[in-house]
């Protein structure tokens, strides 16, 4: 049986979705708020919920659970891994952050847990998810308004093209890895998956000369990038009301981005997708359009 963790939010939820449709799995999720019923109760954060939870799992399709402090981070994240290897897990299949988000704050917790991960008796697969295309779409729309009203889209990505990939390319990826191990173990056989590390950056960088070409187009008038400081970025994100530790990530995104550290070189996205990586420009579009 495969068990997928975060089942509410987008990408669990997704890969929920994709693994229910196939016919020869088993599939359970957890979520938080699990009913026992439908939804395994699963709190990284409350270790007593997690031996229940991963109950009969051969598969743990383990989705990182960033949103807090790095030291809340490691802790849940080792938490998991401790109970995967007492439950009994076979094989945990984890969603980290692609190669070029490496600088970046947010990176720490994920390759902390990596190297956990690599030090416990079960079988380890890595998706090196990269960034969501939705960040920058999310970076656009803050720029809206003032976008409408002056023509002009500010924002500190420098010169900068920041790698974003379709999150549901993401969890097509994760389904096929998660039923082809699981097929595997149940026929005996040694995953070709087991050990490996998948960096599944996207295929296009977006740049902010891109973003205000999307935003003219949902705007229907002529938008024009500039590029504004880090320290003022930093101001105004200070008075945004975002959590410190949110904070102090977007301003990090921000600095790779201007340092060009964000744009991809390698990818072994469209290798493991039975299609075309999605167009990541339609979904930003579609995505403005709609705000
Ligand atoms: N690659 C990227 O660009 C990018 C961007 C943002 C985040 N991420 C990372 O990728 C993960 C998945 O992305 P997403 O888009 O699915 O995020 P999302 O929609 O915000 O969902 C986050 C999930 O994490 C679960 N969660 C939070 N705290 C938890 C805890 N203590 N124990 C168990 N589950 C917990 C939540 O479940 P419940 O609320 O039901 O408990 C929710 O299902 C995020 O959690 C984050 O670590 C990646």
């Amino acid at each position: 049986m495969i068990l997928v963790t975060g089942v509410s939010g987008g990408l669990g939820g997704l890969v929920l979705d994709g693994l229910s449709a196939v016919e020869d799995i088993d599939v359970a999720g957890g979520t938080r708020s699990g009913d026992g019923v439908t939804r395994r109760h699963i709190d990284f954060d409350d270790p007593s919920t997690l031996s229940q939870g991963f109950e009969d799992a051969d598969v743990l399709v383990f989705v990182s659970a960033g949103y807090a402090e790095d030291d809340v981070v490691l802790t849940r994240h080792d938490a998991v891994v401790e109970a995967a290897a007492a439950a009994g897990v076979r094989h945990v299949i984890y969603t980290s952050l692609a190669r070029s988000g490496e600088l970046m704050t947010i990176a720490l917790p994920h390759r902390w847990t990596e190297a956990r991960l690599a030090a416990a008796p079960f079988d380890v697969t890595i998706l090196r998810n990269g960034l969501y295309a939705e960040l920058l779409a999310g970076i656009a729309a803050s720029g809206t308004e003032s976008a409408a009203a002056t023509g002009v889209f500010a924002a500190a990505l420098g010169s900068g093209r920041v790698s974003v990939v379709a999150r549901e390319d993401l969890a097509d990826v994760a389904v096929r890895v998660a039923v082809e191990v699981q097929r595997d173990l149940t026929a005996g056989r040694h995953s070709r998956h087991a050990g490996k590390t998948y960096e599944l950056e996207g295929l296009d960088a977006i740049g902010g000369d891109d973003l205000a070409e999307l935003l003219a187009t949902a705007l229907g008038r002529l938008v024009g990038y500039q590029p504004v400081s880090l320290l003022d970025t930093r101001k105004a994100l200070a008075d945004s009301g975002l959590e410190p530790y949110q904070l102090t990530h977007a301003l990090s995104l921000l600095s790779n981005a201007n340092a060009g550290m964000l744009e991809a070189h390698h990818s072994d996205l469209a290798g493991l997708l039975p299609t075309a990586p999605r167009p990541v420009r339609d979904l930003m579009a579609r995505a403005l359009k709609s705000q």
